[in-house]
């Protein structure tokens, strides 16, 4: 997910904008994210619970310890954020690897091992310890790494079926949301654009854009396009556009990425290249998006969109889905693993279950 999917950034302007982004992500997420708030430990205990003396509970720094080992793509990020953006406090998570001997849980991000496996954590390793394969990127850029097969007791991924699914889910409210206005648009389709890379999987949205774009103005920018935005452009330039162009670099099942939930979040059609429409309808109303294969070809797509920029009331009706869901935004570059490792924390916190992952591949590729 990594290199494609902060399209929007530049990291040698990050300095500039991270103050204000970082406080609006944080205002945001203090108040949508209030449902990964508890992590109850479910404990199997042999103890009879009869009348206590108060006495026998666990200590208070009885936090299971969750080591990061590497640092993915190099970002840097506050390891507080879980506890300040989430309210996630149920372990403590680290990244000093002198804690290693005594970490319950150690997080190994996929692309950060070698090939040669030389920089895992060194043997022995603890028997009370479970590692965590850690990878956001779709088979399609995921390297498989000899050795790996039979080595971690847990899979973190953006798949439905990983031990630790991690997504950003739309909040059911049962009150209806009153307060929603689509924004002031000025332009009809963007797209964000930062990885180009042949070899990534991009062929497929590629050859659609080509024909596409014979057809309807796409305003592009990003990386690849020459048209670096900021942080603080990112959220203001997809909401001032009718349309977004969410196209994963690959398709695979569950592979929906931050590039529809952009969209979603700030009143913004997506339109959706990757998994079968069904898939995307797993997460989000089918009213609430725009599947290119709803449509024989490119063209057909183009000229229904041209007709809905001049229907308002054909329009408005993408976003009815917003009645009773909350979509939030999701956090950019520096912190685009904050979340992942908070619901990794949750995880190991509230299961104590032993658990072997066996033929790893076997399960991710095919
Ligand atoms: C409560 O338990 C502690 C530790 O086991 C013990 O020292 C103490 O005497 C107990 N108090 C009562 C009132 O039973
Ligand atoms: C974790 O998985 C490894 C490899 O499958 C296994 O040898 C080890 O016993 C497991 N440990 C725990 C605590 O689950």
């Amino acid at each position: 997910m990594s290199s494609t999917s902060l399209n929007a950034t530049s990291p040698y302007r990050l300095f500039k904008v991270a103050t204000v982004a970082g406080l609006i992500s944080l205002i945001v997420a203090f108040f949508w994210f209030s449902s990964l708030n508890n992590c109850p430990v479910i404990e199997h205990s042999e103890r009879p619970n009869t009348k206590s003396n108060n006495s026998v509970t666990h200590a208070p720094e009885d936090k299971p310890i969750l080591l990061l080992w590497y640092w993915p793509e190099d970002f840097r990020w506050d390891l507080n954020d879980c506890k300040t953006i989430f309210n996630v406090d149920c372990c403590l998570i680290t990244a000093d690897r002198s804690l290693y001997n005594n970490a319950d849980a150690v997080l190994l991000y996929h692309k950060s091992i070698s090939w040669d496996l030389s920089n895992l954590p060194p043997s022995p390793r603890p028997p009370f310890q479970k590692w965590i394969w850690f990878n956001l990127e779709s088979p399609t850029n995921t390297r498989k790494k000899p050795g790996l097969e039979n080595l971690f007791n847990h899979t973190l991924s953006y798949r439905k079926d990983a031990d630790i699914f991690t997504r950003l889910h739309l909040t059911v409210s049962k009150k209806p949301n009153e307060d929603f206005v689509i924004p002031q648009k000025d332009k009809l389709v963007c797209w964000i654009v930062s990885n180009n890379a042949a070899g990534t999987g991009v062929g497929t949205r590629n050859s659609f854009y080509q024909e596409f774009s014979k057809h309807i103005q796409v305003h592009m920018f990003g990386k690849a396009y020459a048209k670096f935005l900021n942080h603080d452009e990112y959220y203001p330039t997809i909401a001032s556009c009718k349309f977004y162009l969410s196209f994963e670099n690959s398709i695979h099942r569950d592979y929906i990425t931050e590039k529809l939930n952009g969209p979603l979040s700030v009143g913004t059609v997506p339109v959706v290249l990757g998994p079968p429409r069904k898939n995307y309808e797993n997460f989000i109303p089918g009213d609430a998006f725009i599947h290119v294969n709803d449509f024989p070809d490119a063209k057909s797509l183009a000229e229904y969109l041209l007709q809905l920029d001049k229907d308002d009331a054909a329009y408005r009706k993408y976003f009815n889905w917003r009645k009773h869901l909350t979509p939030r935004r999701h956090l950019l570059q520096q912190q685009e693993f904050v979340l992942p490792i908070c619901h990794a924390c949750q995880y190991i916190a509230t299961h104590r279950e032993y658990k072997e992952v066996h033929d790893l591949y076997e399960w991710y590729f095919n």
